[in-house]
């Protein structure tokens, strides 16, 4: 029997290739990376770690997990990693649950200047565990303020400060931040969910030697499977007195462990793991530090072409992968944005900027990153292109046939991009055009 979901697996892979690719949390993952994630390690149980597992059978998978750890050490220059959290959210909840007793604080980023639900929205365990307070950008240069970060450390006592953003397009300052947090007596945790790939590739301020734990996606700038990972520059004594059964105290590092396992997880996805090791040997390549660089470059060039055509482009510019466009002097909301330019051929998504007047679902402003169309090999004269066909399509927004006519021309024009992805050879017909 042919299954349907094939078809509808071929027809994702032909929107991926015919399409803009400008979602700043997405990016392509190598044919080598995919292959590892459909692989037979899928049917691998291996609950515990290397060397110490709670399933027979785990010898090869053993290995598998020692490489990933291995290679993201290297990576990051990380005495201590886990490279087990199936996702994002499962590294920072990890964390906060090894970190943090409930009722305890934290102080994050604001969700909406740039912040991320699992750093302690109410909607989101992190906020229902924790009690939790946050900074903010500076309402006229959107950037972060040390000074009001330290004001508001200071009043608040946090007994972790975390770092880190979904939406925030410069760099972070890591020494001041830590500065802050030996200040008050808080823990420091970085989450380069974002950066990532970019702080490996050594183009970023780099966290590892001061936060006391930083965490991360491996999807995004990284360019591997989804998931999480948690590491550490150095392990420390745990400051919360938890000792061993021979009464020394325990250090930081198996605390994170068992809070991932048992505390959050329960198997680890060995093929996931596997594939994050793939990805780290790619990363560790010089041509991804040429990627990661063409990344920022592209970013830059997007943002100064955009503002070439009068668009806001908050803190004037970027030190990163994302490009945030303040929409509001040209008379459209964000929400509208994303759904014209995804009739044009362009995935973005809709923004709130800092103090968005308009409600989260409709915002003011969106989202541009380069990762994906970078992996793709467009270089800042291609993106002088995008920002054209971006500024066309949103011009004409209430235009169907010119925005059709922007779509057929990226088609066109991806032509000489192609992905490394065969199409799925059992699928069940699929229509030309994916409905909506
Ligand atoms: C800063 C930050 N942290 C955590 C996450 C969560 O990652 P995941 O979606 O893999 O759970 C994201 C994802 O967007 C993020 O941007």
């Amino acid at each position: 029997m042919q299954d349907p979901i094939f078809g509808w697996i071929e027809a994702e892979r032909r929107r991926q290739e015919e399409g803009l690719e400008l979602i700043a949390s997405e990016n392509y993952a190598s044919p080598a990376v995919l292959r590892a994630l459909g692989s037979v390690l899928n049917n691998k149980y291996a609950e515990g770690l290397p060397g110490r597992r709670y399933y027979g059978g785990c010898q090869y998978v053993d290995e598998v997990e020692r490489l990933a750890q291995q290679r993201l050490k290297i990576l990051f220059g990380a005495e201590w990693a886990n490279v087990q959290p199936h996702s994002g959210a499962q590294a920072n909840a990890a964390v906060l649950l090894a970190l943090l007793h409930p009722g305890e604080r934290i102080l994050s980023f604001e969700l909406a200047h740039g912040g991320h639900l699992t750093h302690g929205s109410p909607l989101n365990i992190s906020g229902k565990l924790y009690t939790v307070a946050h900074y903010g950008v500076h309402p006229e240069s959107y950037l972060l303020d040390y000074d009001h970060i330290r004001d508001k450390a200071r009043t608040f006592r946090p007994k972790l400060l975390i770092a880190g953003a979904s939406s925030y397009p410069r760099d972070w300052d890591w020494a001041a931040l830590r500065s802050i947090a030996d200040e008050v007596g808080a823990l420091l945790m970085a989450d380069i969910a974002h950066p990532a790939g970019l702080i490996a590739a050594r183009l970023l301020r780099d966290p590892l030697p001061y936060c006391h734990v930083v965490t991360s996606t491996t999807h995004k700038t990284l360019r591997g499977p989804r998931g999480g990972i948690i590491m550490m520059k150095k392990d420390f004594d745990n400051p919360f007195g938890e000792k061993t059964p021979k009464g020394q105290l325990k250090k930081m590092s198996s605390l994170f462990d068992s809070a991932l396992f048992p505390g959050i997880q329960g198997g680890p996805h060995m093929h996931s793991i596997a594939a994050k090791a793939v990805a780290f040997g790619e990363a560790l390549q010089p041509e991804f530090q040429s990627y990661a660089k063409q990344v920022i470059r592209n970013a830059q060039a997007l943002a100064q072409a955009l503002m070439a055509r009068g668009y806001t482009i908050l803190t004037g510019g970027t030190d990163n992968h994302i490009v945030l466009v303040d929409l509001r002097n040209k008379g459209i909301t964000g929400k509208e944005a994303e759904e014209v330019l995804e009739k044009a051929g362009m995935t973005v998504n809709k923004n709130l900027i800092p103090n968005d007047p308009q409600p989260p679902l409709i915002t003011s402003g969106i989202r541009l990153g380069t990762p994906a169309l970078t992996t793709r090999g467009l270089t800042e004269s291609e993106f002088q292109q995008v920002a054209e066909w971006i500024d066309q399509a949103l011009i004409h927004r209430s235009d169907e046939s010119r925005l059709n006519r922007i779509r057929a021309e990226i088609r066109s024009f991806l032509r000489s991009y192609p992905l490394p992805y065969e199409p799925v050879a059992d699928q069940t017909p699929v229509p030309d055009e994916v409905p909506a």
